[in-house]
This record gives structure tokens, C-alpha cells and sequence, in this order.
């Protein structure tokens, strides 16, 4: 198979890049860091032919469009889209900042629409292929300090959902990652206890396996799911507890500038 993932530098992306070269597969790697990007050609040594970079900002919709093109012309006709570049911002203050909440959704909606849309396009035409994006658990609840991340995953599941069954009959299938917390950049630079993260090298299994099996939806793990059905069921007054008071005490504030 031909596979781009974009947000392949570091974390989720960097892992699914070598876990498809280990399985022999064509890899097109996608993010801004070109010297990041580099350093996989170091990691996967024996697979030299079977990966390629492509330094870009999936929020640039003519540089993505551009790199699918090229990718078609380079690798061959793509098979599988892994949308997962993707970025979180912590509210720390009571107002909405509104520079991240539009960073949020330029790079978390609209980076995995600029890359999808020209991908499904060469795919309609094909009559096949597979779109998969990585969204996340907070994408079904708006929990305080992180409401721009929920809401730019929320707007994603559900463009995904919409494309899902639109997409089908063009045989063309799209497949929803929603992962609770996994040791990466993002949840160290967060500061996320590590008691709540997932070890990297299992989470990109399990991702790898929902996306193999062409699974519409797939949230893991199943107790931090579980925890997030129970808060949707919660009366308000509970919830409030639950948002001011356990979830301060679990994630505590973390200082950005002693990090
Ligand atoms: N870690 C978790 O607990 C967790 C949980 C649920 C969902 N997720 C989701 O999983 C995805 C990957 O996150 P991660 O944990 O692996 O974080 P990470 O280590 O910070 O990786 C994020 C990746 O996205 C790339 N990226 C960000 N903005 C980009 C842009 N404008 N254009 C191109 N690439 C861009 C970054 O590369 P450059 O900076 O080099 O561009 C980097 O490779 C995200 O969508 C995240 O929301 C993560």
C-alpha cells in the first residue's frame, strides 16, 4: 500500500510511519519540521526506498494539494490517508483566546480537510481507497480548559461521519480515531499525568488494527471511554464537581513557564 501520514515529525504520526515501513509498506511523510522528517530516514534504514518526506503545513491548502500530486507522481496511487497532524492549547485564563481557538481549528479541521478533500478526489475516481483521521475522546464532551481542543475535534467527528456514508457508495471508506491520552509530545508538553497516558508503541497497534479493519469509529481506551460516557450522563450540578473540582485535583494547572 502507498500511505501518507501527515504529522509524521513526532508522537502518533512518527510511530504509524515506522510501524507501516516495518510491515513493508510505501510511506509518504508529512509535517513542517523538515529536520525532524529527516531523522526517519536514520530510523528505517533497510526501508530507504519505501519512504519519502514531504515538508508542508497541512494548513496551507495549496502546498497539501500540491504534495498529493507529487506523492501520486512519486510513490503511485495513494491507498491510505492518516490525517492525524493535529495540535492542543490549554485555556488557562477565563476568556476564549480567540488566536488559538482559530489556530485549533485551522490546523485540527480544516489541515485534515485540506488534505483529505484532494486525496478523496484522485480516490473517487479510482473507485477505491481509505480515508483515516486521528480526532480524539475529548471530541465528545467540552471539558473546561480544553473546550477549543473538544470543539475543533467535535467539528471533525462529525464532517468524518457525514463523509463516511456519503463516501461509501464510491468505495471509498473512512475510518475515526479516537484516542484518550498517549504519551507524546503533546501530553508531556501538556504536562498530562503519566498515569493517564497510554505507552506509544501499543496505542499505534491499536490504531492500526481499527484502521485495517475499516472500523467507522473506533475510541480506545475503553476505560477512559467508559469515564467519558458517565460524564455525559451526569446531572449538571454533579458535572460542575466533577469539571471544578476532580479534574482540577487530577490535571493540575500546569505552569508553561517553569516547564
Ligand atoms: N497524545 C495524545 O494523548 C492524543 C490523544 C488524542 C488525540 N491525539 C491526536 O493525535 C494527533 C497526533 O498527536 P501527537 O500526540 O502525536 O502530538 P505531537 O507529538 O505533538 O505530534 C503532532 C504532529 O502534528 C504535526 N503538525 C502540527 N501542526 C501541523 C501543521 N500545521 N502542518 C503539518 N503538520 C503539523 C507536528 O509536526 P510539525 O510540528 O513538524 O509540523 C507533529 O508531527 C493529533 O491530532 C492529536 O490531537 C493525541
Amino acid at each position: 500500500m502507498v500511505i501518507l501520514i501527515t504529522g509524521a515529525s513526532s508522537g502518533i504520526g512518527r510511530k504509524l510511519v515506522l510501524y507501516y515501513l516495518d510491515r513493508g509498506h510505501t510511506v509518504a511523510a508529512v509535517a513542517r519540521r523538515k529536520e525532524k522528517l529527516a531523522e526517519l530516514y536514520l530510523e528505517a534504514p533497510t526501508q530507504l526506498g519505501k519512504l519519502k518526506i514531504y515538508p508542508a503545513d497541512v494548513t496551507n491548502k495549496r502546498q497539501i494539494a500540491e504534495v498529493i500530486t507529487e506523492i501520486e507522481k512519486d510513490l503511485g496511487a495513494i491507498d491510505l490517508v492518516i490525517a492525524n497532524a493535529g495540535i492542543v492549547h490549554q485555556q488557562l485564563t477565563a476568556n476564549l483566546d480567540l488566536e488559538a481557538f482559530d489556530r485549533l481549528m485551522q490546523t485540527n479541521v480544516m489541515g485534515v480537510f485540506n488534505t483529505i478533500v484532494p486525496a478523496i478526489e484522485v480516490m473517487m475516481q479510482r473507485g477505491c481507497g481509505q480515508i483515516a483521521a486521528i480526532s480524539s475522546l475529548a471530541a465528545f464532551h467540552p471539558i473546561p480548559r480544553i473546550g477549543t481542543y473538544c470543539a475543533s475535534k467535535a467539528a471533525l467527528n462529525y464532517q468524518l461521519t457525514g463523509l463516511y456514508w456519503t463516501l461509501k457508495p464510491y468505495g471509498i471508506d473512512v475510518t475515526t480515531i479516537c484516542p484518550g491520552f498517549i504519551t507524546t509530545e503533546m501530553t508531556v508538553g501538556q504536562q498530562v499525568p503519566k498515569n493517564w497516558c497510554l505507552e506509544i508503541d501499543g496505542a499505534v497497534a491499536k490504531i492500526a488494527r481499527a484502521i485495517a479493519q475499516k472500523r467507522r469509529l473506533y475510541c480506545f481506551p475503553f476505560w477512559q471511554q467508559q469515564l467519558n460516557d458517565i460524564l455525559g450522563i451526569l446531572p449538571d450540578a454533579i458535572k460542575g464537581f466533577v469539571f471544578n473540582v476532580l479534574i482540577e485535583k487530577a490535571f493540575p494547572r500546569p505552569n508553561f513557564f517553569n516547564a
